[in-house]
């Protein structure tokens, strides 16, 4: 590193045996790119430019990064785009989870051998948020991040509607029969009106929000809608940040502490987010090399009661908790448990940063407060027990009350294949007090896709039941609701206690006390457990024969393993 704390373009040289030469042939072709000596004297800022025809979330990237590119500029820096793996979360089979630990690892790769002092990350579709958090901290340079921000939400029926959970509403009624073919497609052409992620407090909210509160993500960047002009002005004030950021060497590892991710379960519990960030978020601090386990996340998040009003615990969209101020304004709310020296990449503690924004009282549409929450019990809880000895979560924001209590008689679906050949077979044997159980849809077995919120039987569906106890070892999209217990380790392919569950066997949820049991002898349990055969759909390609073989279990955050073949 020079004097100046930065490189420039000729730092980390191409190894040609000689490094004159190496030198020599870089200024060739940096001046066919127009280069001059003065912008040798700066340091570069790479922009990772997740822009992708496939992802209609990142929609208005490209003027985003131009403000980027602004502030970098302003500021002495030289702004170097350059285009990274963006995820799709609609468009990518089986899920995007498949690929989240792919992204960072190229990602990772990209910012540590390309010739960049620091970095801005571009991202905002559910997985890439975590998948460039996880890069940036394993890179190990100075970088922030600017998301996509949410989409505006549209209008239908007289009312506000947005992705995703309006989706899923529709679809429901749809299937319930109460709402008609027209209808289903007259709502679907206003669900996504605009570029931006998803309108409601799902994966890529609950990420963006994480991303601020970790103090990648300028204060207040987490809730401007993509379209809005104060969206790019985060961009330029992003790009500033950045170059001060790089000359101040200030790099991840001097950002994060325990308190930092403290603080982010607090804000998970807060904002009633999304589930997945549970699996994120130790992945995250497995990368920074921080002890940050699920019962960690379990403590801290129930610290505080639900308060932002946001779709799917709440009633609002993510414009709502912008015009209330969004992250900061919550802040103000939880701060007697947020742990306010932490600092931003901003150089700022939370304490500075909250001291110039003026508290403003919530109105209660997409904010509410520590007395009056959108839901007075926590929004997440952790359970185990037999099924799930190393843990499995609910979010009991969004699930029904009275199921959270509940002994039922399991439905078991082997695989996804299965579940969706069967689920509304007439003749199938299920009641609205069963318990439907899907396997195999774990990390080593499926790449833990969105499916663990089963749609309701549709014979049960038309009867109006909206709510069942499910569970399984995948995931669910943060933008779903119901009684759905989800991540359960070990999972079902590595021989974990679900792939023994058979129908009719007695299954208890019991939320209040964090205990999930299969109410079965421990004699036949053994018995079973000596005779059952693993499953697994992973593609045997090059990478779903290196994920399949390093993938960890969600309750570790699934990020590649050390030790290839441990799977198998
Ligand atoms: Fe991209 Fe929801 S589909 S954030």
């Amino acid at each position: 590193m020079t004097k100046n704390n930065f490189e420039g373009f000729f730092g980390g040289l191409t190894s040609y045996g000689d490094e004159g030469f190496s030198r020599f042939i870089r200024q060739v072709f940096l001046n066919s790119l127009g280069y001059t000596e003065e912008d040798f004297d700066k340091p570069v800022i790479g922009i990772a430019d997740t822009s992708s025809g496939f992802v209609t979330c990142h929609k208005d990237m490209p003027q985003l990064i131009e403000s980027i590119k602004r502030g970098i500029s302003e500021a002495g820096g030289l702004p170097v785009v350059f285009p990274t793996m963006s995820l799709p979360e609609i468009m990518i089979n089986p899920t995007s989870m498949y690929l989240r630990n792919l992204m960072a690892m190229e990602t990772e790769e990209l910012i540590r051998t390309q010739p960049m002092d620091g970095v801005v990350l571009v991202g905002g579709c559910d997985k890439s948020v975590p998948a460039q958090i996880m890069a940036g901290i394993s890179a190990g340079k100075p970088f922030m991040q600017v998301v996509a921000g949410p989409m505006v939400p549209g209008r239908w029926n007289n009312k506000k509607v947005g992705a995703c959970t309006d989706c899923r509403s529709a679809w429901s009624d749809f299937r319930g029969g109460r709402i008609s073919d027209a209808e289903l497609s007259d709502v679907g052409k206003n669900l996504v009106p605009t570029g931006g992620t998803c309108t409601v407090m799902g994966t890529a909210s609950t990420m963006a929000c994480i991303s601020e509160v970790l103090g990648f993500s300028i204060a207040g960047s987490a809730t401007p809608s993509a379209p809005s002009g104060e969206r790019l002005s985060i961009g330029a004030k992003t790009g500033r940040a950045i170059v001060a950021a790089t000359l101040n060497q200030l790099t991840p590892q001097k950002l994060l502490t325990k308190e930092s991710f403290q603080n982010a379960a607090l804000v998970l519990g807060a904002i009633g987010g999304s589930t997945n960030a549970i699996v994120h978020l130790l992945a995250i601090a497995k990368r920074a090399n921080i002890e940050f386990k699920l019962a960690d996340i379990e403590k801290h998040s129930n610290k505080v009661p639900v308060i932002v009003n946001c779709k799917p615990s709440g009633s609002g969209y993510m414009d709502d908790f912008h015009s209330e101020g969004g992250v900061p304004q919550l802040l103000h709310q939880v701060k007697e448990n947020f742990n306010l020296n932490t600092l931003t990449m901003t150089g700022k503690t939370w304490r500075d940063i909250l001291e110039s924004i003026e508290y403003r009282e919530p109105s209660g549409i997409g904010l509410k407060t520590i007395k009056n929450p959108v839901t007075s019990n926590g929004g997440l809880k952790i359970l185990f027990g037999n099924l799930a000895p190393n843990g499995c979560v609910i979010k009991v924001s969004a699930a029904t009350p009275k199921l959270c209590q509940h002994i039922g008689n399991a439905v078991v679906f082997e695989s996804i294949e299965d579940m969706m050949q069967r689920i509304d077979d007439p003749n199938l044997d299920v009641s609205e007090n069963s318990v439907l159980v899907l396997k195999n849809a774990g990390p080593v077995g499926a790449a833990m896709p969105e499916a663990g919120a089963l749609p309701i039987p549709k014979k049960l569906a038309a009867k109006g039941v909206k709510d069942m106890v499910r569970i399984s070892d995948a995931r669910m999209s943060g933008t779903a609701f119901g009684t759905v217990v989800l991540h359960i380790s070990p999972e079902a392919s590595v021989g974990g206690m679900l792939s023994i569950v058979n129908d009719g066997d007695l299954i208890e949820l019991d939320v209040d006390n964090g205990r999930i049991e299969l109410l079965v002898d421990p004699q036949i349990i053994e018995t079973r457990l000596t005779e059952m055969d693993k499953h697994s759909s992973i593609p045997q390609t090059k990478w779903g024969i290196l994920f399949k073989s390093s993938v960890g279990q969600a309750s570790e955050g699934m990020d590649l393993e050390e030790g290839i073949y441990k799977n198998e």
